[in-house]
């Protein structure tokens, strides 16, 4: 079993008297992490927040979780060294797998640019669990797309260990779902999702 370091020996879990699959009874509905990677600028969050507000119109519980978001808060003393990302996807992976006792969908868009933090996430939530969504795209056709403005400044000298340009991203070869967003709508993306959620892993009782 996969876990993250323990510093604090002295302490026993305690085992909850409502469990996971209760949870799950009561909500009609898995619980499930989904987790979405690629390039920034690649749809990730695009695609997540659509596919939660679907969701949840079909009366299911759950929250996304965005990279950018995320580093306001929980993971604001992190930066974007490969020592970091690690730490930062450490700290994503062990609170989703919370929420997936909680009995809840969550959706995860992080960049999470290496192959051996993204298998480790697939062990610490055990696979049957874990959905990888690769967003892929073209770094080119991202760049082009430049939303936030940070390619440029990348570009520019202005931003360090920038995905892409850089600090490298490693291209999933194992993933679940494989979206091409530079070929596909964002309505597109999504019904891929869906369909493979409803009708592949029967996330809905
Ligand atoms: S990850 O690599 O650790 O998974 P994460 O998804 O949390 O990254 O954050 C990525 C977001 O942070 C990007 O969408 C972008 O807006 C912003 N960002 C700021 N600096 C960088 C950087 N050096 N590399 C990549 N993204 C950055």
């Amino acid at each position: 079993m996969v876990t993250s370091k323990m510093s604090s020996e002295n302490t026993i879990c305690y085992n909850s008297l409502v469990t996971r699959i209760d949870r799950e009874k009561l909500n009609g509905h898995k619980s499930v992490v989904i987790w979405f990677t690629g390039l920034s600028g690649s749809g990730k969050s695009t695609i997540a927040h659509e596919v939660e507000k679907r969701l949840f119109g079909l009366g299911c519980r759950t929250f996304v979780f965005d990279g950018d978001n995320v580093r306001h808060g929980l993971c604001g003393d992190l930066d974007f060294t490969p020592k970091d990302r690690k730490e930062n996807i450490r700290r994503i992976g062990e609170m989703v797998k919370l929420f997936l006792e909680a009995g809840m969908i969550t959706l995860s868009a992080f960049i999470s640019p290496y192959k051996a933090d993204r298998s480790w996430l697939r062990e610490l939530i055990s696979p049957e669990n874990f959905i990888e969504i690769y967003c892929r795209c073209p770094i080119e056709v991202c760049e082009k797309r430049d939303v936030k403005g940070l390619y440029a400044k990348a570009r520019a000298g202005l931003i360090a260990n920038y995905t892409g340009v850089s600090s490298p991203y490693e291209e999933p070869e194992n993933s679940d779902v494989v979206i091409d967003t530079n070929l596909l709508s964002p309505e597109e993306s999504v019904n891929i999702v869906l369909d493979y959620l409803i009708n592949d892993k029967m996330i809905k009782f």
